[in-house]
């Protein structure tokens, strides 16, 4: 990756042979102001070409979004992101460590043209980062521009973890849909503001802080302002049924989801029976759209420890069962 040093790559690996038509077929839908379900590694993404505020405009459409929300802009490299964002040392620093992987990078915009206004919703600073699927890594480098995805869900909604869940959200508006698997890690990526003052955690995400804080420090907290940013609303990732978080365990009519040793049953759902916070990370919006469809009066959660990717899981818990933040 030129003078930003080595390609870390997580998730490389060489992509099948007939899985290039798909590649270009994505591209080229992207090109012509299509819109493509993406896979990453965190969650899937509905994807459109970033200055195309037509494209950025369906995106919006097709979620059922109520307003205008700032998009993650998704780039193949740094040197890209470095075009299209300004990068001081501290983000240069998280990107070295992080990327390709599930952390976007809040920084001011460099080339406005590059991300339009629509998908900054007009504020002079982008999101950023380079997801770590070889997929979507792939659809990038094929496309060279940068693509905004928001998760691939309707608005409100948990995000998609599977091909199959994101088609039955916003796939069916696709150009083009890309089964890149279930998604390794579950949860959307964390957002860090890298602009004046130390470096801001605007959203916990599968980084953790003190992934985080190891490298650039201690992080400032998040202002009032950073809490009303889209991604940080109550009653976001919300399946049907009312959630109940920090449950002992469900109460009749409940389905619930376990965490730790549990004993099986109707109606439950065990994130990590050995404890694992990476694992119930990946099983956490399957596992709500799954308890959904039983139909219960409602979903309890049993308490999941804070500590590391516990901080992102329990946010979206919180979210899912409408607190404030
Ligand atoms: O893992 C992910 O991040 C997924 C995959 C598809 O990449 N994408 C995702 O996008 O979660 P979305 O749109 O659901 O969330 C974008 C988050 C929101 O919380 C938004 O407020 C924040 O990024 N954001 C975007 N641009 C921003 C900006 N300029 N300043 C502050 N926050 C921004
Ligand atoms: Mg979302």
């Amino acid at each position: 990756m030129g003078e930003y040093g080595s390609d870390r790559g997580q998730g490389e690996g060489q992509l099948r042979p007939d899985r290039q038509d798909e590649i270009g077929e994505a591209a080229r839908a992207l090109a012509s102001g299509g819109l493509v379900l993406l896979p990453t590694e965190t969650v899937y993404g509905l994807g459109a070409d970033a200055a195309d505020p037509a494209a950025v405009a369906a995106i919006f459409e097709a979620k059922g979004r109520p307003r205008f929300n700032p998009l993650i802009a998704h780039v193949a490299d740094l040197e890209t992101a470095a075009r299209i964002a300004v990068l001081d040392e501290r983000a240069i620093a998280l990107a070295r460590a992080f990327w390709p992987g599930p952390l976007t990078l809040v920084a001011p915009i460099r080339d406005p043209a590059a991300v339009c206004d629509l998908a900054r919703a007009g504020l002079d600073t982008v999101a950023i980062r380079i997801p770590g699927h070889p997929l979507a890594r792939a659809v990038l480098a094929a496309f060279g521009g940068a693509v905004v995805a928001p998760s691939a869900n309707r608005s409100g909604r948990p995000s998609p973890t599977t091909h199959a869940d994101a088609m039955g959200e916003t796939g069916t508006r696709c150009a083009a849909t890309l089964d890149g698997g279930p998604c390794a890690v579950g949860l959307e990526s964390t957002v860090v503001a890298v602009l004046d003052g130390p470096p801001r955690l605007l959203r916990p995400g599968a980084v953790t802080r003190a992934q985080l804080e190891a490298v650039v420090g201690p992080l400032a907290e998040a202002d009032d302002d950073a809490k009303r940013s889209p991604g940080r609303l109550a009653l976001h990732y919300a399946p049907d049924a009312p959630v109940r978080i920090d449950a002992a365990g469900p109460q009749v009519g409940e389905a619930f989801l376990a965490f730790g040793p549990w004993p099986d049953g109707e109606g439950v759902f065990n994130l990590s029976p050995t404890g694992d916070l990476a694992e119930a990370a990946a099983n956490l919006f399957s596992f709500l759209r799954a308890a959904d469809r039983t139909k219960p009066v409602g979903i309890a959660v049993a308490a999941i420890p804070l500590e590391g990717l516990g901080e992102a899981i329990n946010d979206r818990l919180r979210r899912a069962a409408g607190f404030v933040g």
